[in-house]
């Protein structure tokens, strides 16, 4: 027990928790060091219990594309429990026919779509569907992405360069599994390959066996790794010569590169994608969808061949209202919103550059359009094991740290990519900058 004469506020919150919470907070990959206890976040900002404000880059793994507490986002909210809205949990209600035509309009490749609550129910119904689909069982993913954390793509994060070697027996890496308690028979199933890697894709999808590829188009769980020329194109082709499908992963891309999602930049369709975060701008909601035919399937006529959607809270108005107030305001101010926030996102990059410029250690600034990070490496990396072979994590982490105490909140972790959001202002970027300069010039 912390004395409480002397203890802080964050002492007795986190004592609190520790008591009653197992491992001491709800979602385990939160847990930073030091703990920081936060109360209150509005626009670009944060505060916690100390009543320390910081700039917020993290926007809570990135949902917050319009800020924390969008007026529009939360007067919706408001509005749908104001007018009795509620989960009847029978039939359908007047807002999920707008929310699935608001999805279907933004993203071309979405014919039909489902909601969930979460970027993990969305991609496990996305593997569900594929595996309905193709009449396969495998799934191919890639080192260092993250897709949920149910037991198909709970493998392979950020392992270590001794870890990433080839599977004993059949085509890709060894498997690392980043939870304890899934049955083994799991890994029958499951594939890993790098990032960028066609050739290795090529030979998992010639074992016949892959139901779907699924990946993040851009790696933005280990910062912004870009999809090389042709790689995303590739994978397409691949896909197509094996009969399996692509679902591209824009939980985290999705809305923050446009309305359309980062296949709209790229070009490549998937068959199926799933979305979440930035949907509903910090509202639980998932989404998964894709062409009509596979889509199909959650409704097939052969009940057989049905595949499950279901869920309690699914289309829930609290989520709903918000997803659409958020879908409506991206489409309705789309120029101002992805106007202002590249122009920033640029001054950042930009800064960034100039500010590492003279630095006697490598520096590389990424950048996809909100998203970016400052690698400690002297080039982009290309996959998982370049980044982890290449970046000085001590560097990385010192950096963060030294943000974090001068107000600018990055998650601690190196490699995790910042995003900057509708709410940032020209003042927070300069103050950023201006931070970043001193704790440089004092040495990382
Ligand atoms: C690309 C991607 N897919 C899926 C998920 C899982 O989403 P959720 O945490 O909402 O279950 C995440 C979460 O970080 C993600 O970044």
């Amino acid at each position: 027990m912390s004395d409480p004469s002397t203890s802080t506020a964050t002492d007795r919150y986190l004592e609190r928790s520790r008591r009653h919470i197992a491992g001491g907070l709800f979602s385990l990959n939160r847990r930073t060091d030091p703990m920081i206890v936060f109360e209150r976040a509005e626009g670009a900002h944060l505060w916690d219990v100390e009543g320390r404000r910081f700039i917020d880059y993290h926007a809570a793994f990135s949902p917050y594309f319009l800020g924390h507490g969008d007026p529009d986002v939360d007067g919706a909210v408001i509005d749908a429990i104001q007018r009795k809205t509620s989960l009847v949990g029978a039939g359908t209600t007047p807002w999920e026919g707008e929310l699935a035509e608001l999805l279907t309009e933004a993203v071309p490749s979405l014919e039909k779509v489902q909601v969930t609550n979460t970027g993990s129910e969305a991609t496990s119904y996305a593997i569900r569907l594929a595996r309905a689909a193709t009449g396969r069982d495998a799934i191919l993913l890639i080192q260092g992405g993250y897709n949920g954390w149910e037991d198909d793509v709970a493998f392979n994060l950020m392992d270590p360069p001794d870890a990433q070697t080839p599977r004993a027996d059949g085509p890709g890496l060894a498997l690392n599994p980043i939870t304890n308690g899934m049955p083994a028979s799991i890994r029958d199933n499951v594939f890993i390959v790098q990032f960028n890697d066609l050739d290795a894709a090529d030979e998992v999808l010639a074992t016949g066996r892959i139901a779907a590829v699924m990946l993040e188009p851009v790696l933005q769980n280990i910062g912004v790794v870009k999809p090389q020329p042709g790689y995303l194109e590739g994978l397409r082709a691949a896909c197509d010569r094996s009969g399996s499908l692509l679902i591209f992963d824009e939980v985290k891309t999705g809305f923050r590169n446009g309305l359309g999602g980062y296949q709209a930049i790229c070009g490549v369709r998937p068959d199926l994608s799933t979305f979440g975060k930035a949907v509903a701008n910090g509202y639980p909601l998932g989404v998964v969808g894709g062409s009509a035919e596979v889509m199909r399937f959650v409704d097939h006529p052969d009940p057989k061949q049905r595949v499950l959607v279901a869920g309690t809270y699914n289309g829930h108005p609290v989520p709903s209202y918000a997803a659409i107030a958020t879908l409506r305001k991206l489409r309705d101010r789309g120029e101002e919103i992805y106007g202002h926030v590249e122009r920033l996102s640029r001054t950042m990059e930009d800064g960034l550059r100039a500010i590492f410029d003279g630095v006697d250690y490598p520096v590389t600034i990424a950048r996809q359009n909100s998203a970016f990070v400052a690698y400690f490496m002297d080039h982009p990396p290309r996959d998982w094991l370049d980044l982890v072979s290449s970046n000085d994590m001590q560097r990385d982490a010192r950096y963060r740290a030294r943000l974090i105490e001068h107000g600018v909140f990055h998650f601690p972790t190196p490699t995790k990519q910042g995003s900057i959001s509708f709410a940032h202002a020209e003042d927070d970027i300069a103050t950023t900058l201006a931070i970043t300069e001193r704790i440089v010039a004092a040495g990382l």
